[in-house]
């Protein structure tokens, strides 16, 4: 990494440094780097269940489906968002809620920038590390991201969670913020083989908080056309596959193929 991000301890707010396998800060709160080279960020204290973030299973079926490519385009408007707005010496990005690393990596390899990918999900971060080795991992909350105020100059966040407060905290002036949200119709196919009624959803970005301001939101869409295999995993990725009844996975198990409608806003912000 040519720009090291500035991190600080999840638990007193002090700078972290390096010492041998560990970051420690000056109050000797101390945390391992793993065998795999991501860094358990956080504690306890931040934690609201035993595992929190996306299951396992969940994560592995988010890489089948994304490995698969059915979502590239998603990837391509992020990244011409990114290059269109990102502040000329840009630093470090921070794609917040990474999952297992998909948009992270490929953010990393087009831009060419130096990246850390934070999630609550331990798995995540795990899986996310067989990725790349160049990105730093990290198993932290959105609502306390360890990293210092105003060093970096973008976070990501991509169907995840946003917390402008926070992100705003930790970006330079200039920085920005791209974030992906899912549009009205987005996914509407498979929701009415899950559900018996799919009603219209009005879905629209937040407001921007007051540090804020919006450079860009753009609705897009596309269809894609998913074989059984690419449905299922789509399924389970998403938390419809806790809703769905009996009868309608089977029906979706046996539905061979099925169009469906990616509508998603792209949402550029700039911090003031
Ligand atoms: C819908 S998934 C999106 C993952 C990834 N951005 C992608 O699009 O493939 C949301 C991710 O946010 C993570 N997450 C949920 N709450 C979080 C929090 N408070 N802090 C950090 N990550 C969180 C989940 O573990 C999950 O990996």
């Amino acid at each position: 990494m040519k720009n090291q991000p500035s991190l600080i301890c999840p638990v007193c707010r002090e700078e972290l440094v390096r010492n041998n396998k560990s970051l420690v800060c000056s109050n000797n709160h101390s945390f391992d780097i793993a065998r795999q080279g991501y860094v358990n960020l956080l504690p306890v204290q931040q934690k609201h269940s035993l595992s929190p973030g996306d299951t396992k299973e969940m994560l592995l079926s988010r890489r089948e489906f994304l490995d698969g490519g059915s979502y590239s385009p998603v990837c391509d408007s992020v990244i011409k968002a990114l290059s269109e707005y990102l502040p000329e010496n840009p630093g470090v990005l921070v794609d917040v809620g990474c999952g297992e690393g998909y948009y992270t990596e490929k953010i990393h390899n087009s831009l060419d920038i130096d990246c850390v990918g934070i999630d609550i999900s331990k798995d995540g971060i795990k899986m996310a590390c067989s990725r790349s080795c160049d990105i730093l991992w990290l198993v932290a909350t959105a609502s306390h991201l360890p990293i210092k105020n105003e060093s970096v100059g973008a976070v990501v966040a991509m169907f995840s969670i946003l917390m402008q407060e926070e992100y705003a905290r930790v970006l330079k002036k200039g920085g920005i913020v791209a974030e992906v949200t899912v549009g009205s119709s987005h996914l509407t196919e498979l929701k009415s083989i899950i559900y018996d009624e799919v009603y219209p959803q009005h879905k629209h970005p937040e407001e921007p908080k007051k540090m804020f301001e919006e450079l860009s939101c753009r609705e897009l869409n596309f269809k894609t056309e998913l074989d059984n295999k690419s449905l299922r995993a789509l399924l389970m990725m998403t938390p419809h596959f806790w809703r769905i009844k009996e009868e309608r996975r089977k029906m979706l198990e046996s539905t061979p193929r099925l169009t469906v409608t990616a509508d998603y806003y792209v949402r550029v912000l700039r911090k003031l």
